[in-house]
This record gives C-alpha cells, structure tokens and sequence, in this order.
C-alpha cells in the first residue's frame, strides 16, 4: 500500500491552521493510506485538499448546507467540510478522484459532460458524489428520487435540469 506523508511539510508551515494542537493520523482514500498531522476536530475537506492534494471536493459555505465538498464515506454521502478528521479514521474515503479519469471517465461524469450539466461547475463534485452514493445503493432510481437525493446540493447557476438529466443518463434512463 503507498503512503503519502506530507506532515513535514505542514511542520515546515508555521501559518498552518492544521499545526495548532496536531497529532499523527492516516485515513484512507481512494485506496490509498494518507498519513498526516493535524488536530482531531480538523473538517476532512482541509486534510483532502491541503495535504492529499484531492482538489474535487470544494469549499462552499463550510456549514454543510451547499454539499460542495460532498464526499463518500463507508458508501454514505457526507459533508466533509463538518465532518471532524478524527471521526473517519476507519472508514474508506472517495472522493471524486477515486472515481474516473480523464482518458476513462466514470459513466456519472462521462454523463454531466454529455448533457453539459454545469455553468461555472462549482457544483459538480457534490452533485456527482451525492449521486454516486444514490446510484451504488439504487442503480435504478426514478427522476423523484433523483431530484429527492440533490435536494440539498446547492446550485447557484441554475442547472438543476442538466444536471438530473445527467444522472438519468448515467442509470441508462433519459438523456439525449
Ligand atoms: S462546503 Fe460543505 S456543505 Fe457547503
Ligand atoms: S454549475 Fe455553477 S454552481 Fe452549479
């Protein structure tokens, strides 16, 4: 299994909010062990993008109420912008990395690219994390449960529409 340790680096940051009161500690994402300092009540979204460089996840409101920086956790979709890092040390990670690349993409974000299911894409990484977690636990879900499961991702560009029949296209129903 790689490790990624950059804890040196944070040691070497003084300025580092995650330097404060920090202990030793290593999650796992995308398959990979991610060791790093940091203290326990750390919202995962800093140690996913400050130390594994996991850049899919995005700092929204920081309240969990826009579910940009949705991520999986133990197949659940949850907030990790009020998730505390100490609270998902056993628990497998994905995050948007974790799913596709760019020469094979997952079929939710070959969908959103098909259906050009975003404006500015702030968005999008919730929208797909939180549709993922729905497709894994229903891979056929009708477009009621689908607007039910994004009801609380937040779009400000207005491209709900899209971004449904996104996710329809990605279960084999819809699109165009
Ligand atoms: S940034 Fe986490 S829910 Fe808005
Ligand atoms: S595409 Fe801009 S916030 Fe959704």
């Amino acid at each position: 299994m790689m490790i990624i340790d950059r804890s040196r680096l944070q040691r070497d940051d003084p300025g580092s909010y995650l330097h404060f009161m920090s202990e030793q500690h290593r999650i796992r994402v995308n398959g990979v062990e991610l060791a790093f300092d940091a203290a326990p009540n750390t919202p995962l979204l800093y140690v996913l993008r400050n130390d594994g460089a996991l850049n899919g996840p995005k700092f929204g409101c920081g309240l969990g109420q826009c579910g940009a920086c949705t991520v999986i956790a133990s197949g659940s979709a949850i907030r990790s912008c009020i998730t505390p890092v100490a609270d998902v040390v056993d628990r497998d990670i994905v995050t948007l990395e974790g799913l596709g690349t760019v020469q094979s993409p997952h079929p939710l974000q070959k969908a959103f690219m098909d259906e050009q299911a975003a404006q500015c894409g702030y968005c999008v990484n919730g929208m797909i994390m939180t549709a993922k977690a729905l497709l894994d636990a229903n891979p056929k879900p009708d477009e009621s449960e689908i607007k039910r499961a994004l009801s609380n991702n937040l779009c400000r560009c207005g491209s709900h529409v899209r971004i449904v029949r996104a996710v329809q296209r990605a279960t084999g129903h819809g699109g165009q």
